[in-house]
């Protein structure tokens, strides 16, 4: 029988074991911990502890005997309980059976053995136990042939699928995210069983949906999990935006692009380019508004007028029904939604100083990430132009770099203050004050003055005069 002493060299794993025979009760590590180490992924954060028995007395019995002995957080109902040693978090739980009643993911629950347990568990790559106990301590107990599944990349469920995923719809979802994040197959059965429970995902709250597309979209290849969703009828159920984006039409014989599968290029683009969960997000959400835009006319054929715009406010809907934060992170998904074109229509190799000042006064700090975007966005091909597209880019970027060192925009704040219009013109509050300091703004954005105070004062004068003030 394999032995798998190795992955039990942290500390931890000694004390578990010592706290299980004074107990006197039967104790595995499971789960993740055993699939992570097995496929080195690192050291999993969390690791899973089942025993035959009590979770809460064996999680009290490991607290005691730890040297600084961490406090025991108790899950009464779940009958489980959790510990931190370092950065480490373990949970206890006893081996149980489960039966699932059709309206909730909460089971109804009984003690039972490991073998129990292990059928309990969604996938044969998940169900994989390696023992604590003292006369079997490392051995690899894999019922369900996990690990051939972690050989030949396969998500499997140990029993008949309907009833895995029809026992808790989250693992539907699970499914998708462990496929995209490991790069496996998910098995014909499985998969087939995956469209059949999709709508049942509808007792999953929105929390878990997003920190499951979260883990697809933190993926090396996020358009994998979402060709899944799609490909599995989930997609409709938490983001008919992006079902909507899918098809070409065609009239007079003119066509536009498929934005659903173009989306997917743009996000796996960005993936090779940001770690950003974030700006990920945006690359998905960005052409959102092309659904309800989009118009067909006999002179200029199929535009999306205002699409970015459209689609920023449909970003703030997204989150709000989805329970996603509506905080800076939002703010920041909807600017760069909105800001989406702004560059691309800059993007020529004869681009003037003064959109470039534009363009970086309305993104503030977020230019770097909107020109990540916008470079991820490029997926014609046509290699003549992809390579033109990318190079007008780097004009741009080059650019930006240059009227940065020079101008100062990024953050802009008005080099002469209201304040000092009011006092030199001895003005009271009124419109005139508001007229000067945009016509300072307009002349710095223009590049007839630098963004510098003296240019500024002098400007203002004049200005001043023309008013007659
Ligand atoms: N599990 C399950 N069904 C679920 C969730 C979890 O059967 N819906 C089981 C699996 O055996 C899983 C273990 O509980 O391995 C721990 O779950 P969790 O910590 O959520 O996932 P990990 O497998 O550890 O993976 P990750 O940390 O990447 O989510």
């Amino acid at each position: 029988m394999a032995n798998y002493k190795n992955a039990l060299n942290a500390p931890i794993f000694k004390t578990i074991s010592k706290a299980t025979e004074e107990l006197g009760l039967e104790t595995y590590v499971i789960g993740g911990f055993v699939r992570d180490y097995i496929l080195k992924r690192g050291d999993a954060k969390d690791i899973d502890i089942v025993t035959v028995g009590s979770g809460i007395e064996l999680a009290k019995k490991v607290a005691s005997l730890l040297p600084n002995n961490p406090k025991v957080q108790v899950f009464k109902t779940y009958g489980t309980a959790m510990l931190k040693s370092g950065t480490r978090e373990i949970e206890f739980v006893g081996a149980r059976k489960e039966s699932y009643t059709e309206n909730s993911r909460n089971p109804q629950v009984e003690n039972g053995s490991l073998q129990d347990d292990q059928n309990r568990r969604d996938f044969t790559i998940n169900a994989l136990a390696i023992s604590l106990n003292d006369n079997s301590f490392g051995e690899l107990l894999d019922p369900f042939e996990g690990i051939a599944d972690l050989g030949t990349k396969t998500i499997r469920t140990p029993l008949n699928p309907d009833i895995t995923y029809s026992d808790d719809p989250l693992r539907i979802l699970r499914a998708v995210r462990f496929a995209t994040q490991l790069d496996f197959k998910i098995e014909k059965e499985s998969f087939e069983a995956l469209s059949r429970n999709a709508y049942r995902i509808e007792i999953i709250t929105n929390e878990r949906i997003v920190d499951e597309l979260h883990k697809i979209m933190k993926s090396p290849v996020p358009s994998k999990g979402f060709l899944l969703l799609e490909k599995t009828g989930l997609l409709p159920h938490f983001l008919p935006e992006l079902i909507a984006l899918k098809g070409i039409d065609e009239k007079e014989g003119q066509t536009h692009k498929d934005n659903f599968y173009h989306t997917l290029e743009v996000v796996d683009n960005i993936a090779q380019n940001t770690d950003d969960v974030w700006l990920r997000w945006a690359a998905l959400l960005h052409d959102i508004g092309k659904a309800p835009t989009k118009k067909f006319s006999k002179k200029v054929g199929w535009t999306f007028h205002g699409h970015e715009f459209v689609g920023s406010k449909m970003v703030y809907k997204l989150f709000k029904r989805l329970r996603m934060p509506l905080n800076e992170k939002m703010k920041f998904v909807q600017k760069m939604v909105l800001m989406s074109s702004r560059p691309i229509v800059i993007a020529t190799e004869s681009v003037t100083d003064s959109a470039v000042r534009r363009l970086v006064f309305d993104a503030g700090d977020y230019i770097e990430d909107l020109m990540t975007l916008c470079e991820a966005d490029i997926t014609t091909k046509n290699p003549k132009r992809f390579k033109k597209y990318h190079n007008n880019f780097k004009v741009v970027r080059h650019k930006i770099k240059e009227v940065e060192a020079r101008d100062h925009i990024r953050n802009f704040q008005p080099p002469v203050s209201g304040d000092e219009i009011i006092k030199t013109f001895n003005l009271k509050p009124g419109r005139e004050i508001g007229i000067i300091k945009e016509a300072i703004k307009e002349a710095i954005l223009e590049g007839e003055i630098p963004n510098e105070y003296d240019a500024a004062y002098a400007f203002m004068i004049e200005k001043g005069k023309e008013l007659g003030l």
